[in-house]
Parts: structure tokens; C-alpha cells; sequence
């Protein structure tokens, strides 16, 4: 058995840059050698500057380490990207034309042609953009790009159904997490109490980025999926996880028996499903009258399952359903550290740990 892979953390003392910490802590492939931030945080003790926020103890071998500025050269060659949209960019395309591979939670190069946009159940095999991108950017790394918190679980909770049966029309509505907004986040005077219902730009990002990830990968790149989206989102008082209430229209029409099989079926490839991060099944169909939940079905899969339930006729499309998935795991940090490994399975990074 060979070493583990050495990687580093942009963005590591936020919400998600922490959820790395923790999830990278034990993992059976990768070790934290990194952990970067910006330069009001370089060159101090990362235990001293975080306010960890996670309900284990942090990582002694990581509040040892001294944060980096987040400029090449990084130790590690794959480098998980938790940075603040605004600073990304430049930051992220430095990394990879240095030859790591950058796996990012930002906005930033999600809709890029050549980047790939990765649910890697739902679309592991858009993984080969990253061929064009270096070509075409002459880097000897690359970026690839986990969607949106709400699109993640969304757009897994749809790809059986998508796949099985061709989907026309999605109307979501969402309420959401307020780990979604980083730390601090929401002034709990604005959201205790209260409903929000305005995020900016998440209804753009869940319209725009569920039609790349279904999208068909050809040999001009992606052609997105032609179904039509209509996202409402919400910030609600709760802490992580985000619920949403869903209306699908199909090309044929579909039963709820049929629904409820192709989502219990749905695996993704073998190697997929074969990764440390990858939850068994990775969606979870609970028909109980009142679930999921945030409170009671968020850890399913140690946080990377989608959990659909209230599978229904609806009278405006054809089904109606109830989607959660976990905000910061899902829907981040979980799934950049199995899009990592689905790169190592690959074969891109040598032999396998
Ligand atoms: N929270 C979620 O559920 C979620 C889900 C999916 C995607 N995302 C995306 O993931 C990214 C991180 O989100 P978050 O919620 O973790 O945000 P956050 O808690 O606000 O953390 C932001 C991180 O970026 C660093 N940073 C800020 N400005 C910087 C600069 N100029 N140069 C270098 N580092 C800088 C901060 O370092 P300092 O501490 O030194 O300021 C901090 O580590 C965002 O792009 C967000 O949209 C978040």
C-alpha cells in the first residue's frame, strides 16, 4: 500500500473549509498537508485562528499547521476549494496552471465549458472536460466544480427520474439552512422567527446548473438538458440541511410505483459507487407520511445521501415530492472529497493508496 495523497484546503477556516478538516481528518486516501486562507489569517496557527465550529475536536495535527497564503506553490495535488466567490477566480486558475488539481465550491467556473460540473452518481463521466481544459488552457492541473448547495441535492434527488423516464419541467421551491450563508452567515435577528425568501443568485444557479449536470456529454461538450426550471428559495431557521418541496413534469406518464423504484434502483457506475465518500444507496426514498426532515434525516449516509420522500400525484404536473440533502457535506465539502477520489480511481493521480 503506497502513502497517502497529500492535499491542501483553500478557504479552510470557513464553513466549508472546515467540513473539509473533519471529513479529511481519517480518510483513507488523502492527508491535510495544507491549509490556506487570506492573508488577515497567513502565517498564524490555524487552531488559534479558526472559530471551529464542528461537534468533534479539531484535528491536532491540523491546528499545528500555520496558514498559507493561497498562492502557488501549495503542498499537495489536489487542492480543495472553500474560498469566498469574490476571491476565487484568479486564486483557483493559478493553482491548476501550476499542476493541481482544484476542486472548487465556488460559483466561480461552475458553467464553464470546459470545466466539468460533478454529481458523480449523476454524471461521473462529464469528468473528461478536464482533457479539453488543459489542453485548451495549457495548464498541467484543472478545475473541477461541485454545483451549488440546493442544486446538489436537488439534481441528485432527480437524475433516476431524469434518466428513467426524461424529465420536461421542474418547480422547485426551497427552504434552506443558514450554514449555507458561510460564517457568520444571517444575523440571527433577520431569520429567527422568519422565513427569507430571496438568496441571491440561487435560483439562476439551481435553473442553470441542473441543466449542465443532466446534460448530455458529447464531443463539443455538454449540451445541457432541455427541461425548464423554476426555483424559489427561502432561508429558514434552521441550522443545517436543505429541504425542498418539488413538481415534475415527464416526457411520458410516470406512476408513482414506477418513481419510487427507478429512485430505490439508482446506484451510479460501479466505480462510483466503489469510493470511500460514496453512500449506499445514494438516494434514500422514506414514504413516511412526514419526512424527511432536516432534524431527523440529514446524516443519512454520514451526510451524502439525498432523502425523497412524499412521493405524489400532482395536479399540475405529473409528480410532486419532498427533497433534503445536507448542505455543507452533499452539497460541498462531502462531495469535492469524492469527486477527488473519483479522479484518483481514474487513474489521473497514479497508483491508488
Ligand atoms: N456554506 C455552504 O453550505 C456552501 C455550500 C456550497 C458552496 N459554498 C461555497 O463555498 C465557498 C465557501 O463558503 P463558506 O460558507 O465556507 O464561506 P465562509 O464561511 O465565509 O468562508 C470563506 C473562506 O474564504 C476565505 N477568504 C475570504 N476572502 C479571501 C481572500 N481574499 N483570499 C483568500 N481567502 C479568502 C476566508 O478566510 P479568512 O477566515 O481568512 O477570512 C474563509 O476561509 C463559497 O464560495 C460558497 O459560496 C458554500
Amino acid at each position: 500500500m503506497s502513502a497517502k495523497i497529500p492535499v491542501c484546503i483553500l478557504g479552510a477556516t470557513g464553513t466549508v473549509g472546515q467540513k473539509f478538516v473533519r471529513l479529511l481528518a481519517d480518510h483513507p486516501w488523502f492527508e491535510v498537508a495544507a491549509v490556506a486562507a487570506s492573508s488577515a489569517s497567513a502565517g498564524r496557527r490555524y487552531g488559534d485562528v479558526v472559530r471551529w465550529r464542528e461537534q468533534v475536536e479539531l484535528p491536532r495535527a491540523v491546528a499545528d499547521l500555520v496558514i498559507r497564503e493561497c498562492t502557488p506553490p501549495l503542498p499537495g495535488a489536489i487542492a480543495f476549494s472553500a474560498l469566498d466567490a469574490e476571491a476565487a477566480g484568479p486564486i483557483e486558475q493559478a493553482l491548476a496552471r501550476a499542476g493541481a488539481f482544484v476542486v472548487t465550491n465556488t460559483r466561480t467556473h461552475r458553467m464553464d465549458a470546459d470545466v466539468p460540473l460533478l454529481i458523480p452518481e449523476a454524471n461521473g463521466d462529464h469528468l473528461v472536460l478536464i482533457d479539453r481544459q488543459r489542453t485548451a488552457r495549457g495548464w498541467s492541473g484543472a478545475i473541477l466544480a461541485n454545483p451549488n448547495c440546493s442544486t446538489a441535492a436537488l439534481t441528485l434527488g432527480l437524475a433516476p427520474l431524469h434518466q428513467a423516464f426524461g424529465i420536461e419541467k421542474i418547480f422547485v421551491s426551497t427552504m434552506q439552512a443558514v450554514s449555507g450563508a458561510g460564517y457568520p452567515g444571517v444575523p440571527s435577528l433577520d431569520v429567527l422567527g422568519n422565513v427569507i425568501p430571496h438568496i441571491g443568485g440561487e435560483e439562476e444557479k439551481m435553473e442553470r446548473e441542473s441543466q449542465k449536470i443532466l446534460g448530455a456529454l458529447g464531443a463539443d461538450g455538454v449540451k445541457p438538458a432541455a427541461f425548464a426550471v423554476s426555483a424559489h428559495t427561502n432561508r429558514v431557521a434552521v441550522v443545517d440541511g436543505h429541504l425542498m418541496t418539488v413538481s415534475v413534469g415527464f416526457k411520458r406518464r410516470v406512476s408513482v410505483d414506477e418513481a419510487v423504484s427507478a429512485l430505490r434502483e439508482f446506484r451510479g457506475s460501479p466505480c462510483v459507487a466503489g469510493l470511500p465518500s460514496s453512500p449506499n444507496p445514494p438516494v434514500e426514498v422514506d414514504l413516511r407520511a412526514d419526512r424527511p426532515q432536516p432534524r431527523l434525516d440529514l446524516e443519512r449516509g454520514r451526510g451524502m445521501a439525498v432523502t425523497v420522500g412524499r412521493v405524489r400525484p400532482c395536479p399540475i404536473l405529473d409528480l410532486r415530492m419532498v427533497i433534503l440533502g445536507h448542505n455543507t457535506i452533499r452539497g460541498a465539502a462531502g462531495q469535492a472529497v469524492q469527486i477527488a477520489e473519483l479522479l484518483v480511481a481514474d487513474g489521473r493521480l497514479g497508483p491508488r493508496p
